[in-house]
């Protein structure tokens, strides 16, 4: 057969051209319109890192004040997205609501089905400033909590915790969680976003391409992993069992989660940090057992695999600390990167060709079709 190029999970295959951002697979750097996205985490807010990655350049101080009072004021959810959320069942995995909740805001959104570049824009505002809405209200609707509103002074990590937990957040939490943002808002053409695109690319429109965005980052092998390595980490349950369940799960063949990427092959830079925050919460709180625990577990799959922790290894850890519930830290990441899906959408609609890949065919050509008795 002749070569057609196939690549299995189109490993390596370059679809697109974008401007937004670049991983060194080799080096372990990610970097966002330029700058290195561990810089901006420690030298800018998740809203900057919005701006840059929608508009291309850091916002000067009027500008940000313009961008962040615009965030705020679109935090508010239409009643009819409340009115949903509060009707689906208790037992409802957060990210299938905030899957629902997204498309059904897409028919509220008050400009309707029009598709220009400023409407788009606008729409980019109210995902990303709602989406934090609807992952804090579920959540406390289904615990029967009374859902508190959004504070349109706060900056948006502050207010996501806030609105989840009924607590100002401390210094340290808000520092953390606004860090884990940054590190989750964009990771070049990974599955979620491929899936954003390709929707976006047949010209339909921005909800639709973050509603099939958050179904892929749903996926254990994607987005999911972080909610998996917490489950993996409390399933080990103590120091001594490191071993032997990492043991057992290798002779069982089964994937580490939290544990290799398709893109580095050295540590994930965002992994980095977040180990570095895990630890130093770890510390305040006065709790090391389940970072001892994480690092024991990185130790002995690095040593018997081969194999660098990923972002989703310590995300979780930190999430915790901050009581968001493992099943939200999902959407958590959703609520970080959206802010790349609406970059690369919005970036697609300007410059759009349909993606439309081929499929190398491996069945029979030339059957014919017999009579339904003789089958
Ligand atoms: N645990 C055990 N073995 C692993 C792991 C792992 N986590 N990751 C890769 N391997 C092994 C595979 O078994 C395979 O070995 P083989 O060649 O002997 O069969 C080899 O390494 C290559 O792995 P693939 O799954 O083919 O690599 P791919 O690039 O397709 O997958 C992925 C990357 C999905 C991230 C994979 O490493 C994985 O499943 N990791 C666990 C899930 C996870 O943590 N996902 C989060 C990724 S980061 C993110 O999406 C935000």
């Amino acid at each position: 057969m002749a070569d057609t190029g196939f690549k299995a999970g189109l490993e390596d295959v370059v679809a697109l051209t974008s401007d937004l951002c670049f991983i060194d697979g080799k080096e372990g750097r990610l970097v966002y319109r330029g700058y290195d996205a561990v810089d901006l985490s420690e030298h800018a807010t998740f809203e900057e890192v919005v701006f840059l990655l929608w508009y291309g350049n850091l916002p000067n101080a009027g500008q940000l004040k313009t961008f962040l009072r615009e965030l705020g004021e679109s935090r508010q959810l239409d009643p009819a997205v409340e009115r949903l959320l509060a009707s689906l069942p208790k037992t409802t995995a957060p990210m299938d609501a905030l899957r629902t909740a997204v498309s059904l805001a897409g028919i509220y959104d008050p400009d309707g089905d029009a598709m220009e570049p400023e409407v788009n824009q606008r729409k980019a505002v109210r995902l990303v400033a709602q989406i934090p809405t609807m992952v804090a209200a579920f959540d406390r609707m289904r615990k029967d909590l009374p859902v508190i509103a959004p504070d349109r002074d706060l900056a948006l990590a502050d207010n996501f915790l806030w609105m989840l937990t009924g607590k100002r957040p401390s210094g340290q939490n808000a520092k953390a969680f606004d860090t884990a943002l940054i590190l989750h808002a964009d990771h070049e053409l990974n599955a979620s976003t491929f899936s954003a695109r390709v929707t976006a690319g047949t010209l339909s429109d921005i909800y639709s391409a973050t509603t099939s965005a958050i179904g892929t980052l749903k996926g254990p092998l994607h987005g999911g992993a972080n909610e998996q390595v917490m489950r993996m980490v409390d399933e080990i349950g103590s120091l001594d069992n490191v071993r032997p369940w990492l043991d057992q799960a290798f002779q069982e063949k089964r994937k580490i989660m939290g544990f290799g990427h398709r893109v580095y092959k050295t540590d994930d830079p965002r992994a980095v940090v977040l180990r570095r925050f895990s630890r130093e919460m770890s510390q305040t709180q006065g709790t090391m057992d389940i970072f001892n625990r994480l690092e024991a577990i990185g130790d002995y799959v690095r040593e018997q695999k081969h194999l660098h922790p990923n972002v989703d290894f310590y995300s979780g850890s930190v999430y915790r600390m901050m009581e968001i519930p493992v099943d939200v830290f999902t959407p958590v990441f959703a609520i970080s990167r959206i802010a790349g899906w609406t970059a690369h959408i919005l970036e697609q609609y300007h410059n759009n060709r349909l993606i439309r890949p081929r499929a190398e065919y491996t069945g029979p050509t030339h059957l014919t079709v017999k009579p339904i008795a003789e089958r």
